[in-house]
């Protein structure tokens, strides 16, 4: 496989797409970004600016970019997630491989409609479920392909989302109503989750789901007494609620991409203008209590049958104190378990002779959880998947960890299906159509 320069174009200029495009900036022997399609004229300009891309090369338009014939290797699809299929399916059409980020459809009949299009065009398309790519997971699955713990009986998972990330981007933000977005929580956010699990299990697959779920702590019944609408403006409880603006967004500088991005391009940010449109404008400066849930969950478990036998669980839970991900993988010689966030996990082997009846080995790995890596977000996932990217579309093999569109098929399709298991209450059987096999 050659190492040849790849060149790009990003769909949808935001936050993701700068994070994928800077790799073009570490390794610029490997990745170029030569256009742009953004309707927002700030984000474009900023873009543009940062990647040295040609201004005739700029467009507010899939539409505009698709009429200029192909301009590059592949798109970096970094659009909002009801935006990925409309937008994607015309580049396909155009000859474009494509990397998308999840969750890259919001329900199945677009799923299809873009797995069909692949097809037809034999594109290369890659799914952003950049987990995969991180040192913990990559060597918890590398043990699990390796036979160290036998068939796996069964998989026990679970996601805790603290609250400060449940309010700015599940209660505050953009994925704050399904209505809005598209995206219930578990799509949005667990989608990855559920891509491991399958990834984890990938010697059989899922047949049928079930799934519980509530909004346990927001909407507006649920307002403290006497609380106002915006906590910097008319909150008595400004200095107490853990959700406070003014502590999340101004004492502590957290989630400034989702925070700021109403200022952006309009001048040095200082803490005066910050407060002044977190007292007025800023949705973030809301209360939380106050936004319309739509049905919305705030924590859901997903009980999965397998057709080998194999049972799995997972449950989100949004509002805990720190950020985890726990997984514990049961198979027939021996168990794995660990923390996401803690860089580590221990291998159990059955061993009869010893005292406990088993031998431990615990492996640490570098840079998990959100932290940011030498080399990016994801404990430096972000950065890996893109290569893994590039290598892929230079005509290598899918790697062990390319979620190929295929894989992310399955899990979607499994996400859907626990989507209809909680509304309706039942156990939803999980099929696939011919088109997204
Ligand atoms: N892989 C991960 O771990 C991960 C993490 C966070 C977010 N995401 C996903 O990444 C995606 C983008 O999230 P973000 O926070 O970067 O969003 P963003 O709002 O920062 O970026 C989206 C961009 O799309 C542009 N846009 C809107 N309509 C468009 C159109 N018709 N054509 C082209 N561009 C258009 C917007 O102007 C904006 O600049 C979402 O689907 C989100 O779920 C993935």
């Amino acid at each position: 496989m050659e190492n040849k320069l790849v060149t790009a174009v990003l769909v949808g200029a935001g936050n993701r797409a700068d994070v994928y495009a800077s790799v073009s900036l570490r390794r610029p022997d490997r990745l170029k970004i030569v256009g742009l399609v953004d309707p927002d004229g700030v984000r474009l300009r900023l873009m543009r600016e940062k990647y040295a891309v040609p201004e005739e090369n700029c467009f507010s338009d899939v539409s505009e970019l698709v009429k200029r014939g192909k301009l590059a290797d592949a798109v970096i699809n970094g659009t909002m997630d009801s935006l990925h299929v409309p937008t994607s399916i015309p580049v396909l059409e155009a000859g474009y491989d494509l990397l998308v980020e999840k969750p890259f459809a919001v329900n199945e009949t677009e799923m299809e409609a873009l797995a069909r299009t692949a097809n037809e065009h034999g594109s290369r398309v890659v799914v952003g479920h950049v987990l995969r790519y991180t040192d913990f997971y990559r060597a918890v699955k590398k043990l699990v392909s390796d036979g160290e713990i036998g068939r796996i009986i069964s998989v026990e998972m679970c996601e805790h989302v603290n609250y400060h990330h449940m309010a700015v981007s599940y209660v505050r933000g953009k994925w704050r109503s399904e209505k809005l977005c598209l995206a219930p929580m578990l799509l949005a956010k667990s989608c990855h989750d559920i891509d491991i699990m399958l990834w984890m299990m990938s010697e059989t697959e899922p047949v049928s789901v079930a799934s519980f779920g509530s909004d346990f702590q927001f909407g507006k019944d649920r307002k403290p007494e006497g609380a106002g609408s915006r906590c910097m403006a008319d909150c008595p409880y400004v200095d107490d609620c853990i959700f406070s603006a003014k502590a999340n967004y101004l004492a502590a500088v957290r989630w400034s991409q989702y925070v700021w991005k109403c200022l952006e391009g309009k001048g040095p940010l200082t803490d005066e203008r910050k407060a002044e449109s977190l007292s007025t404008d800023n949705p973030y400066g809301r209360c939380v209590w106050d936004f319309e849930r739509d049905g919305n969950v705030d924590h859901q478990t997903v009980i999965l049958n397998f057709k080998n036998g194999a049972v799995g669980s997972f449950t989100m839970t949004g509002g805990s104190a720190k950020s985890e991900r726990n997984i514990h993988l049961v198979g027939t010689k021996g168990e794995i378990k660990g923390t996401f966030e803690d860089s580590r996990f221990v291998l159990r082997k059955m061993a009869p002779t010893t005292r406990a009846g088993y031998e431990e080995t615990e492996y640490t790995t570098s840079e998990g959880g959100d932290k940011i890596g030498a080399r990016g977000g994801h404990g430096n996932g972000d950065e890996n998947l893109v290569l893994d990217f590039l290598d892929y579309i230079n005509g290598g093999e899918p790697s062990t960890s390319c979620a190929v569109l295929a894989d992310s098929v399955k899990s979607h399709r499994t996400v859907f299906a626990a989507g209809r298991a909680l509304k309706t209450g039942t156990v939803v059987p999980i099929s696939a159509s011919e088109d997204a096999k």
